[in-house]
């Protein structure tokens, strides 16, 4: 289910374009950031290899687009949590801060702590919300104990990357308060970014790269420390995290054609480490395809043809302690 309004969300977007438009950096910046970042998040890279602090700027120009969407689910998570109630809310797995930089917007009255393991992407965190933000520094799950208790946890594309993702369901929820409410961002829709026959290559592109991209993301799971696996229904592991689920939502991320600058940049960005992740396991075909997007200079480029567009949904589970 999505909640945007067409017209409220064409606006958002173009504010998105904007900001992103103060912040872009060249594509070959990010040319050859290996490690692992996404839209619905997963990479071949083995998790051991991440290298999260080089991907700082990825992450935020993946959360600016995802701006119109948190601040919709945000709103509709002070509304089953009751605004005043929240008093400390915690991004747990925040990256650079910037969905937690939101969170602070539809929170004014609360504390905002952005959780992560590394101390760059939480420099940048309290430097780009003007100290707005209180950062702590936790590598999970051994510190969940230095969290502290909330009345929100929120946590977006980062339980994945614990190895016992029910584990860390339940100890996110011990650290709630009575009453207090979980919400993690996980699943959702893999981005769309071109029509399904764009004129270069077999049809079906996009479908063939996600689907190599599902299995290097199993791949990327199974080398975690205390790798479990689990069916992935997060209403039932909220369930058997002792929390009770109170609604599941989905909101749209959507940039229609033609694509700003900034997009077009992280889209390349995208596309670049879906080449040093996949190049083995896709066809001669999809990989000359994969280098004709990425060539900088062709009208073909994902950097320069006008049919880009950039579609993606994010889903929240939500969950109460009793
Ligand atoms: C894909 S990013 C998500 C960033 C942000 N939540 C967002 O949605 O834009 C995952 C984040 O989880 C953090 N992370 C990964 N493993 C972690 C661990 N074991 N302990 C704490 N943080 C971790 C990484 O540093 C990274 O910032």
């Amino acid at each position: 289910m999505s909640s945007h309004q067409p017209n409220q969300q064409n606006q958002q977007n173009q504010q998105n374009q904007q900001n992103q438009h103060q912040q872009h950096q060249p594509a070959h910046a990010h040319a050859h950031a290996h490690g692992h970042a996404h839209a619905h998040g997963h990479g071949h890279a083995p998790a051991a290899d991440l290298d999260w602090d080089a991907l700082a700027a990825y992450l935020e120009q993946e959360a600016d687009l995802r701006a119109g969407a948190v601040t919709e689910a945000a709103r509709w998570l002070a509304g089953l949590a009751g605004e005043g109630a929240v008093r400390r809310v915690l991004d747990v797995g925040s990256g650079p801060g910037v969905i937690a930089g939101m969170l602070a917007d539809a929170f004014p009255a609360a504390e905002v702590v952005a959780v992560d393991q590394s101390p760059a992407l939480l420099e940048r965190a309290r430097t780009r919300s003007g100290g707005r933000l209180r950062t702590q520094q936790a590598d999970l799950p051994a510190e969940f104990g230095k969290l502290g208790e909330a009345d929100l946890i929120w946590s977006g594309n980062a339980i994945h990357h614990l190895g016992d993702q029910q584990a860390a369901l339940t100890a996110l929820g011990e650290r709630l308060r009575p009453g207090g409410l979980l919400a993690v961002a996980e699943s959702g829709l893999p981005p769309r970014f071109l029509p399904r026959d764009f004129g270069l290559g077999r049809p079906g592109f996009q479908a063939r790269l996600d689907a190599a991209h599902e299995d290097g993301f199993s791949a990327m799971r199974a080398e975690l420390p205390d790798a479990t696996e689990e069916v992935e229904d997060w209403p039932a592991m909220l369930r058997r995290a002792g929390l009770t689920p109170s609604g599941t939502r989905t909101f749209l991320v959507d940039h229609p054609a033609p694509l700003a600058r900034p997009v077009r940049e992280y889209l390349h960005a995208q596309l670049d480490r879906r080449r040093d992740q996949l190049a083995e396991v896709l066809t001669a075909e999809d990989r000359a395809t994969l280098d004709a997007l990425l060539d900088e200079d062709a009208p073909t480029g994902i950097l320069n043809r006008p049919d880009a567009f950039y579609l993606s949904a994010m889903t929240v589970h939500t969950a109460r302690r009793p």
